[in-house]
Order: structure tokens, then C-alpha cells, then sequence
């Protein structure tokens, strides 16, 4: 079999034509592990998910190096890949942050806000009204120098210290960013325990308070298997933007029990039976993750990954690591 024969495309009603995938991989997946991946592997990881046809590639974050060592090579991986011909979002927590990568031409930050008050504490030293605060000249100035901001939202339906979180808490947090100036919004089920019903109601609950489905990513980590069928649900509310990692990779260091995000093959996988354009090659894709998953010295969890690794061969690289 090969990985251009299947899975069949049998449209499905109410669907979006095209979905973009918001690659998180090298900084969600990468973020997360234990031993140090040298720059360069990074920055060959990155440059083979833009050849596989990924186009918003999320490169890494302007953190604290202590709080997120991982990541503390910023300012090393941002110039080997910043001239693919992609958009590569970074993050960045507050105003030091943003200088860093204005002083490296990014053209794309996040902010990362959390609906919870336990995560606002553990993942940015902050209340969550601290936090919003602190991202507030962030905002502004990346808007006044014509970058695109994303704001990501944590903890959408469950907190690991707060249990269920209610509707109305997530979207007095997401009205915030947006009246901040926010593009986009990407909201996080940073521990992985929504289930459809539960996404199409916030869904529902966030048109009543005015924010457009348009504004709207979704961002599914896959603990209990549900990612996929959340985002079914958010395909259905008529959301067209989903974060993903390759291979599965991911997790966050301040969340307990967060693993990782939905597998962008798996997501890829699905939308093409669903006759959905991602403008992916899958079998590329594959293959990046299966030369990444050697690398970090372990097996993708990615149940099309594992599907299709005999199938794919590695792909030409530009410098074998
Ligand atoms: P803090 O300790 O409160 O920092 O941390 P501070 O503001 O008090 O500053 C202390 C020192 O840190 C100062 O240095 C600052 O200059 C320095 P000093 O004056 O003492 O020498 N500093 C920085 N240095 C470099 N880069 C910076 C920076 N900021 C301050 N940007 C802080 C506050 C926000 C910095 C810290 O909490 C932090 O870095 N947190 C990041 C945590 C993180 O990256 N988590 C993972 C990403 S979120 C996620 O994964 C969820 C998501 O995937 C969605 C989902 O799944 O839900 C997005
Ligand atoms: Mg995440």
C-alpha cells in the first residue's frame, strides 16, 4: 500500500473545504523533552515539515531559558530556519520576550494566557488578570509593528489542580485577548480531557459572547484519545484552523499529565477521508517524524505514523544528522 492510496475521500456534510494546520511540534513537542535535542537537529526537523508541506511551522519560544531549557537555544535556531518560505510563529510571555524576537525579524508571536488560576501561577509566575496585564504592551507594541498575534488559552476544559472548568471562565479570558488586539485564538486542551459535547458548547458559548468562529484554532492534546474527535466536533462548529504536532511530540512542563498533542498525521489522515485540503504530503510527513522519533530515540505514538513507517522512505536530506 502506499500512503497516497488511503484513506478513500468521502466528503461528509457541513465540513470546511481546507483545514491549516498549526504545526506546534518544535516548540510544544520539543519544549517537553528530557535530553537536549542539539539546534540543528531542530532546525532539519523544522526545514522537513516545511518540505512536507506544512505552512504555519511554530518554531519555538522567547521564555525564560530556566523556566523552558529546552528552548533556551532561541536565539541560535531562529536564524537557521527563519528564511523557509513559511509562517513561524514564536512565543513570548511578555515584552522581554517580544524584543527578543523583534531583534530577530520574527513576524509572528503568541502569547499564552490560561483560563485557570492554578496554571496562570505554575506556567507564568502570574494571576490570570497578572498575566493578561503582562501581555498587554506585548499586544500592542507586536500590532503596532504590523506582526500577526496569536493568543493561546490553556486550560479550556480542565485544570489538573481545578478540575472541570466552567464556560463562562474560558470565554472571559478569550474576550480579553481578542479586546487586546489578538488575531487569532487558539484554545488548549492543555491535559487532554474534552470530549466532543463539551467542545461544541464552548464553541457555542463563545459565538454568543461575540467572538468570531473565524478567530478561532483549536489545540487538543491526546491523553484520553479524544483529539480527534474533538476536533471533528470543532470542524462541525465551523472552526478551519488546528493545531498539531508531528508524531504526536508533546506535552507541557508546567501541566501535570499533559501529553502530547494531537498527531499531525493523524489529523492529516483523517481530513483527507474527509476529502479536506491540507496541502500535506502525507508520506513526507511520516517520514520526518519516523527521522525525528530516531533521533529522540524512541517510536512515535502516532497511530498513522506507526501504520505508515514501512511504507516511507526517508526523504533527502539537506545534512544528515
Ligand atoms: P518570572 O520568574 O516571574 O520572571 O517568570 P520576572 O518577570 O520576574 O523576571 C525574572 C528574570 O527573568 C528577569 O531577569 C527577567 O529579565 C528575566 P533578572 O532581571 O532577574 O536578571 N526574563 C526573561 N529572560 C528571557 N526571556 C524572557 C524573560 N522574561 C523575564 N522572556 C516568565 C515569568 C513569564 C518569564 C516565566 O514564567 C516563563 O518564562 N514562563 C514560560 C513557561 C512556558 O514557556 N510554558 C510552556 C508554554 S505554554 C504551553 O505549552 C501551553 C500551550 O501549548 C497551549 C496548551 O496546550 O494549553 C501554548
Ligand atoms: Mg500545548
Amino acid at each position: 500500500m502506499t500512503t497516497d492510496a488511503l484513506p478513500m475521500a468521502v466528503p461528509a456534510a457541513g465540513l470546511p473545504a481546507r483545514v491549516r494546520i498549526h504545526e506546534v511540534g518544535a516548540r510544544d513537542g520539543l519544549q517537553n523533552e528530557k535530553a537536549t535535542v542539539p539546534t540543528e537537529v531542530k532546525a532539519e526537523f523544522v526545514r522537513r515539515l516545511a518540505e512536507a508541506g506544512l505552512t504555519t511551522i511554530e518554531a519555538t519560544s522567547f521564555v525564560h531559558p530556566k523556566w523552558v531549557p529546552q528552548l533556551a537555544d532561541a536565539e541560535r535556531l531562529y536564524p537557521l530556519v527563519a528564511s523557509l518560505p513559511v509562517a513561524l510563529p514564536v512565543l513570548v510571555p511578555n515584552e522581554r520576550g517580544l524584543d527578543r524576537a523583534l531583534g530577530l525579524g520574527a513576524r509572528r508571536v503568541a502569547v499564552f494566557a490560561s483560563a485557570t488560576e492554578s496554571f496562570a501561577k505554575a506556567n507564568l509566575n502570574r494571576t490570570v488578570d497578572e498575566a493578561l496585564a503582562m501581555f498587554e504592551p506585548v499586544v500592542a507594541r507586536a500590532k503596532a509593528e504590523g506582526l500577526h498575534v496569536r493568543g493561546y488559552l490553556s486550560m479550556c476544559f480542565g485544570d489538573p489542580w481545578e478540575g472541570p472548568v466552567p464556560l463562562p471562565q474560558v470565554v472571559r479570558v478569550c474576550r480579553a485577548l481578542l479586546d487586546q488586539g489578538c488575531d487569532e485564538l487558539s484554545l488548549g486542551d492543555t491535559i487532554g480531557v474534552a470530549t466532543p459535547g463539551h467542545v461544541t458548547a464552548l464553541l457555542a458559548a463563545l459565538e454568543e459572547a461575540g467572538v468570531p468562529v473565524g478567530a478561532l484554532g483549536v489545540h487538543f492534546h491526546d491523553t484520553y484519545g479524544q483529539a480527534l474527535a474533538n476536533t471533528l466536533a470543532a470542524l462541525q462548529h465551523g472552526v478551519t484552523t488546528v493545531d498539531a504536532s508531528a508524531g504526536g511530540l508533546g506535552g507541557c512542563p508546567y501541566a501535570k499529565s499533559a501529553t502530547g498533542n494531537l498527531a499531525t498525521e493523524d489529523l492529516v489522515w483523517m481530513l483527507r477521508g474527509l476529502g479536506i485540503d491540507t496541502g500535506v504530503d502525507l508520506g513526507r510527513l511520516v517520514a520526518t517524524s519516523v527521522w525525528m522519533a530516531e533521533r529522540l530515540g524512541r517510536p512515535s505514538p502516532s497511530r498513522t505514523v506507526r501504520a505508515l513507517a514501512p511504507t516511507v522512505a526517508s526523504p533527502a536530506s539537506h545534512k544528515e544528522q
